[in-house]
């Protein structure tokens, strides 16, 4: 044979294997189920505890101090309804086939993509995120500048925005998709980067222009591609563990800030909460940390984009027997974005209150790592949709009314806030 013909008939079993290779290397969630159990007692949650040390079969995807919402295995389906029987706690099916959730999330990327690669009717990949923000920089140069955050484990470059129309505005951060299977997040920061430079609406003209946007769409870049390439529903980061095989970290447990105390982080590598082998051992979390402790004279407010519960969650989260000193401020302003929320069409609910009280205890996170240790007094977690009938897999009809919901919380928001006077310039600039 020629070989010139070789080459060619290798390259055709090559992309053919490699098609379908790519296929199967997806992790699939056939009749994989979701089931939000209510419990009552500590000792019915330590029951329902033991599923998930079973993680083949079982993954929380949200926890609060009432409720628990588990992803059960097909394989296990039974094992969980006669424990759950037993331990007399009521079950409710969210979700009958994660897969099949996926599947039409999927279907609705690719039909949006026919009608051009970026926009909110579909989610986008990391790719189509930095191609867009590249344009949205050469259109608007003179109120844009485009920052790097370094570089994340496998070695991709995790970029942010700056928005300033003025000098001495005070600073808003938005950090987002910090955990990678919250993909509802990085459509939403998009979305809003797009209105703070097009919308011709007063109020939201009025929002841009009055205050300096940083805004890093996507923090975890590795944990991102690897959720649109391999498995829909990872939330860390990348690096493998030197004591397990279990691979990454839950970066939003690997702040320095009372870092692993107060079971606030899991000290297991394949725990989905695992704190990691140390404070800032992620380069992501690092490079976030490098970044914020330099500006942090610019940085009055601090967002962190995170899905699903429809929650404002303030510090403390490392203890709920301490509250922070601003603690009725912190409530004020989250009430005012919940009560802007709830006044549009949507009706949509947001609850508020500290990590620790109405959550569970989480510590070495981006918003108590910020409070604490770099005197951001204003700093929220906020959750978006749903409350668990989608859950991670919000269909992308989702994106744009709830990215709504953001923009009017955060005029809401920072209206209070400066009001109560957190906006003043923390330092001349
Ligand atoms: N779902 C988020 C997480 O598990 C919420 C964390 C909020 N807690 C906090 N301390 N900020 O990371
Ligand atoms: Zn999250």
């Amino acid at each position: 044979m020629a070989l010139n013909s070789f080459l060619a008939a290798l390259t055709v079993v090559a992309l053919a294997q490699g098609a379908s290779l790519g296929q199967d290397e997806r992790l699939r969630y056939d009749n994989y189920s979701v089931y939000k159990v209510q419990f009552e007692t500590q000792e019915q949650r330590s029951l329902l505890g033991k599923f998930v040390e079973d993680r083949d079969n079982f993954r929380i995807w949200h926890e609060a101090n009432d409720e628990l919402h588990l992803m059960i295995s097909p394989g296990a389906l039974s094992e969980f309804n006669s424990e759950i029987q037993m331990t007399n706690v009521s079950a409710k099916l969210f979700i009958s086939n994660v897969q099949e959730l996926i599947d039409s999330e999927e279907d609705a990327n690719l039909r949006a993509s026919r009608d051009g690669s970026f926009g909110w009717k579909k989610y986008n990949m990391l790719a189509e995120i930095y191609a867009w923000l590249d344009e949205i920089l050469a259109n608007y140069p003179a109120v844009t500048e485009s920052f790097v955050l370094g570089q994340s484990y496998e070695g991709r470059t995790i970029r942010g925005i700056k928005i300033s129309y003025k000098s001495n505005n005070p600073g808003v951060f938005i950090e987002s998709n910090i955990h990678a299977r919250e993909w509802i997040t990085s459509a939403t920061a998009t979305w809003l980067i797009n209105e703070f430079l097009t919308s011709t609406d007063e109020l939201v003209r009025n929002l841009a222009e009055s205050h300096d946007w940083y805004i890093v769409p996507v923090l975890n870049v590795d944990g991102f591609v690897y959720t649109h390439e391999k498995d829909r529903m990872w939330r860390k980061t990348r690096q493998p563990s030197n004591i397990s095989s279990c691979i990454g970290v839950d970066p939003n447990r690997n702040y320095d800030s009372h870092w692993m105390e107060n079971d606030g982080a899991s000290s297991d590598p394949c725990a989905e909460d695992y704190g990691g082998p140390k404070p800032f051992s992620e380069p992501e979390i690092q490079a976030m940390a490098d970044f914020v402790s330099s500006n942090r004279d610019k940085i009055n407010v601090l967002l962190a984009f995170h899905s699903y519960s429809q929650l404002l969650l303030s510090p403390y989260g490392h203890t709920n027997e301490e509250f922070p000193p601003n603690y009725d401020d912190l409530m004020a302003v989250a009430k005012a974005y919940s009560a802007a929320v709830e006044s549009l069409p949507y009706g949509t609910v947001y609850r508020y209150g500290t990590s620790a009280d109405i959550l569970y205890p989480a510590s070495g996170a981006t918003i108590e790592w910020a409070y604490n240790e770099q005197e951001v007094e204003i700093t929220y977690t906020i959750e978006f949709r749903d409350t668990g009938r989608y859950g991670f897999i919000l269909p992308p009809v989702h994106i744009i009314p709830n990215a709504e919901e953001a923009l009017i919380g955060i005029v809401a928001l920072l209206d209070k806030c400066k009001e109560l006077g957190y906006l003043k310039l923390k330092s001349a600039q």
